[in-house]
């Protein structure tokens, strides 16, 4: 086998990191869970988490990929041959979530080519979304051609392709994100809706907001899968792993806050006209993306290309995180199966393309597919983030903590630094980040189950 790549150094690691971390997670699903459950008061609690649950985890991740250097799989047998499950259930995550993930890439890349081609009225019109992702063959076509981009980059190799991607593309994302922003702000009205996005409602705080804030957290962290573990295998000894930790975890911050000025101001200028539409329009995920954004847009001086941008926008986000999940599997399959990079690459990339059909055609000619009443892909999402990821991530604290032996991660982490918080570490690894990812996984089960109500 040949030697190891490496990223070259610390803003490759960070800024590879980051496009993991900064995806759909930031821009659909942050600035709605926050004006849901209490805006400002949601904000600060989500962000207590990244600073405490998310850095114990985040540094975890990397600490052990950085030890081993080697893929997700054999960096858990190697902590103990009991626990190698935990990397192929950490592979598997990834895979799933990589298989449905292109399906809505897909569906980006098509509104990438409305706007682009000046049909934005076509986007904005009713039943538009609906009809595109109700077809058997178009949305599995442009899924298709995302699948194709992740490969190209991936095929190139960590420095060539990962890091120089994620080196051009995520200023590029801040810098987009900024130019939107200013123009939802400037819109008549916005004012409101910022006030409502930041000013903390207290009352609104509830068990279930602090549930979606953790596992929102965890997603959009992409924590319990691997990617971490992965992208950490590929980094120098000298690298500060605190500090970087740090910077990753502001930057994924920074851009879901961000996300909140372009999205809910420009909502709340269109839509304020009535409380029940405004609630509608503040719907989470794809409705909020592919259906209400379009009407927002549209409202705006040069529509076209404010969405254009916003959706190319997303297309970066959404393609950084890709590549994380799909480095993620070839790492592993690759060193597994004996293959090279390229042939590998064919191989993942195919057998996720069709994988993520029948999420694709859930929408469509499967719609009437339904598993504990989700749809094929949100059954895969739930299973994905809401059972595996956080039970990856309690076992992953269970075993550094009391079976392998912390004194491993902070010797790796002081190797390069001085470990400026390991005691509150410590204290969060062992008690605090276990304790609260299991209650958050029992209660999402429960709910799901309909054995409670939050
Ligand atoms: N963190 C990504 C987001 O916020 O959209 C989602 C994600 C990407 C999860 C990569 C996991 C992952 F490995």
């Amino acid at each position: 086998m040949g030697k190891r790549k490496m990223f070259s150094g610390h803003l490759g690691f960070i800024l590879a990191t980051a496009g993991s971390a900064v995806g759909l997670g930031n821009l659909w699903r942050f600035p709605t869970l926050a004006t849901k459950y209490g805006g400002g008061s949601f904000v600060l609690l989500y962000i207590i988490f990244v600073a405490t649950i998310g850095f114990s985890l985040v540094l975890t991740e990397a600490a052990i990929g950085r030890k081993f250097h080697c893929n997700v799989v054999d960096a858990y047998r190697k902590i103990n041959r009991k626990f190698t499950f935990l990397g192929y259930i950490a592979v598997l995550v990834a895979f799933l979530i990589l298989s449905y993930y292109c399906v809505i890439g897909g569906w980006i890349l098509k509104f990438i080519t409305v706007y682009f081609s000046g049909n934005e009225l076509l986007a904005a019109g009713d039943g538009f979304f609906d009809g595109f992702i109700s077809k058997a063959t178009w949305p599995v076509l442009f899924q298709a051609l995302f699948v194709l981009f992740n490969m190209f980059v991936v095929m190139l190799g960590v420095q060539n392709g990962v890091e120089r991607l994620n080196k051009v593309l995520m200023p590029a994302l801040i810098i987009l994100s900024i130019i939107v922003s200013i123009f939802a702000l400037s819109m008549d009205g916005a004012l409101e809706g910022l006030k409502y996005y930041l000013v903390p409602d207290f009352s609104k705080l509830s068990f279930r907001a602090v549930l979606a804030a953790l596992g929102q957290m965890f997603f959009s962290l992409s924590l319990g899968m691997g990617v971490t573990i992965t992208y950490g295998s590929y980094v120098r000894k000298d690298i500060d792993l605190e500090k970087a930790t740090k910077k990753i975890e502001l930057f994924d911050t920074g851009i879901a806050l961000l996300a909140g000025f372009m999205v809910i101001p420009a909502i709340f200028a269109v839509f304020s006209s009535s409380s029940e539409s405004l609630e509608n329009a503040l719907q989470a995920g794809s409705t909020l993306v592919f259906i209400t954004l379009p009407k927002v847009f549209i409202k705006m001086p040069f529509s076209g290309w404010i969405g254009g941008t916003f959706f190319l926008l997303i297309f970066f986000a959404a393609l950084t995180s890709s590549i994380a999940l799909m480095e993620t599997v070839i790492s592993t399959w690759k060193e597994k199966l004996h293959l090279k990079r390229k042939s590998c690459t064919i191989l993942v990339g195919l057998i996720a393309f069709l994988a993520g059909i029948p999420a694709s055609l859930g929408y469509g000619i499967w719609d009437s597919v339904s598993i504990f009443g989700m749809n094929i892909l949100d059954f895969t999402d739930f299973c994905t983030n809401q059972l595996l990821m956080p039970l990856g991530a309690v076992m992953t604290c269970i075993l550094v903590s009391y079976i392998w032996g912390t004194w491993h991660l902070t010797d790796e982490i002081k190797k390069s630094s001085a470990f400026h918080r390991e005691k509150w570490y410590l204290i969060l690894i062992k008690y605090i980040t276990p304790v609260a990812v299991v209650i958050t996984l029992i209660s999402s089960i429960l709910n799901t189950f309909g054995m409670i109500q939050l």
